[in-house]
């Protein structure tokens, strides 16, 4: 980009910042009062008091399921956790010490391949589509980091829960049903967030009449970055970094003094907090104490309380569901694919959106090179 900033349009927004470039029924960011709703319902109630398929079916289908309506929908899920031999075989040559994101994209792709609907997007499609892919992404996960490792793939149970089973999968263990409930919450709080990166490439991609599986592809590999779902485990890696609670100001003070950012602190719409930290945090407290860890929370709250001083940022949604999922024993590699698998329902709940009103997305950009140039032919150059 040259430097010629003379004519640039007045309507011109980096990073599109404050820009409207969609009507959605799903999901309300109200930076005014700090508060996130999906399909009218507060987040952080849906977090303490649902179960993230009741959350699912309320994002793909616009209301609130019954008893009936919930166990119909948890059924079919439960039952396409089980991910097929050819699928499993072809994960089997993801060689060791991949990115796990870059290996969720080639998984999801391969599902893509096998998925009978693929090229369908009609509603009826989408939404069968939308189920599985739900259901088989926390197992594509756990099978990924198991394979990764060398150790033996666990399969999925059917008794329970959709959070609960995935840490089974990953563990090989039935977790304790407080810390399942508490991951379970911090699935839901990932689950939607309107038009943030990852979901609006998604929007791109499905704009151009492209398929769910791909459109999930491509929020995958925007959901990587650290400047998104990647600061989840930036944020972690920063507090073991940091080790101790009397190294937090002298870092941040060299932090700061080198301009890098700090993980898992800021937002671009929340101004005053991130609507879902506190919950997150109040749950963190609790489970270090039921860990038995009197360090890393203290350390948190006070890198937390020091960002606040300093640069007046808050944490965002990436900060203690980190400090969690390390409480809670999961390998830090798996962190930004567990953001994946929760937001899967918020991003096919956007795509199915997309396709039954589609427009394609495709904004201008102002250009600032050069203009009349003359052609020289190679040879006199
Ligand atoms: C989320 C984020 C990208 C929002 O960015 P944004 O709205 O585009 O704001 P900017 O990156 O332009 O930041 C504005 C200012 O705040 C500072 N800032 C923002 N987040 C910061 C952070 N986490 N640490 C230190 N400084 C930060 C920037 O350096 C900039 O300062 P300057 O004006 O002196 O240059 C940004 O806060 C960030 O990079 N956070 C860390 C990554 C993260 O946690 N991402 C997950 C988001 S849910």
């Amino acid at each position: 980009m040259t430097s010629d900033n003379k004519n640039i349009p007045h309507n011109y927004s980096p990073g599109l910042e404050g820009i409207i470039a969609g009507i959605s029924d799903i999901a309300e960011i109200d930076p005014d009062h700090d508060a996130l709703s999906y399909r009218g319902y507060p987040a952080h109630v849906l977090a303490e008091h649902a179960t993230y398929l009741e959350v699912a079916y309320l994002l793909l289908n616009g209301k609130l399921p019954n008893r009936a309506e919930l166990d119909s929908f948890s059924n079919e899920l439960t039952q396409e956790r089980n991910l097929s031999q050819q699928f499993l075989a072809f994960l089997k040559h993801i060689p060791q010490g991949a990115n796990g994101m870059t290996s969720l994209s080639m998984a999801i792709s391969c599902l893509a391949i096998l998925d009978l609907d693929t090229q369908k997007n009609d509603r009826s499609s989408n939404l069968s589509k939308a189920k599985r892919l739900i259901a088989q992404s926390p197992a594509v996960v756990a099978a990924l980091y198991r394979i990764g490792h060398g150790q033996k793939l666990i399969k999925p149970t059917s008794h329970l829960s959709h959070a609960a089973n995935f840490l089974y999968m990953m563990t090989g263990k039935e977790p304790d049903p407080e810390i399942a409930k508490s991951f379970q919450s911090t699935m839901i709080l990932y689950a939607e967030h309107g038009f943030n990166a990852s979901t609006f490439t998604a929007l791109v991609t499905a704009s151009t009449l492209s398929d769910m599986h791909s459109a999930v592809v491509s929020a995958l590999g925007t959901l990587k970055g650290p400047l998104h779902g990647g600061a989840n485990e930036g944020a972690i890696e920063t507090l073991l970094s940091i080790g101790d609670i009397k190294n937090v100001e002298p870092w941040l003070k060299e932090t700061l003094k080198r301009k890098e950012k700090v993980m898992g602190f800021g937002h671009r719409i929340y101004r005053k907090q991130d609507s879902r930290a506190p919950l997150q945090k109040q749950m963190v407290e609790r489970i270090s104490k039921r860990v038995g860890d009197t360090k890393l929370f203290p350390l948190a709250c006070k890198l937390e309380e020091a960002m606040k001083r300093e640069k007046n940022l808050f944490p965002n949604v990436d900060y203690f569901s980190s400090v969690l999922y390390y409480l809670i024993g999961l390998p830090i590699e798996v962190y930004t694919p567990i953001f994946a698998m929760s937001r899967m329902a918020g991003w096919a709940a956007h795509i199915i959106e997309q396709h039954s009103a589609n427009v394609l997305i495709r904004p201008d950009c102002h250009y600032s090179g050069d203009k009349k140039m003359k052609f020289v032919p190679i040879d006199e150059r």
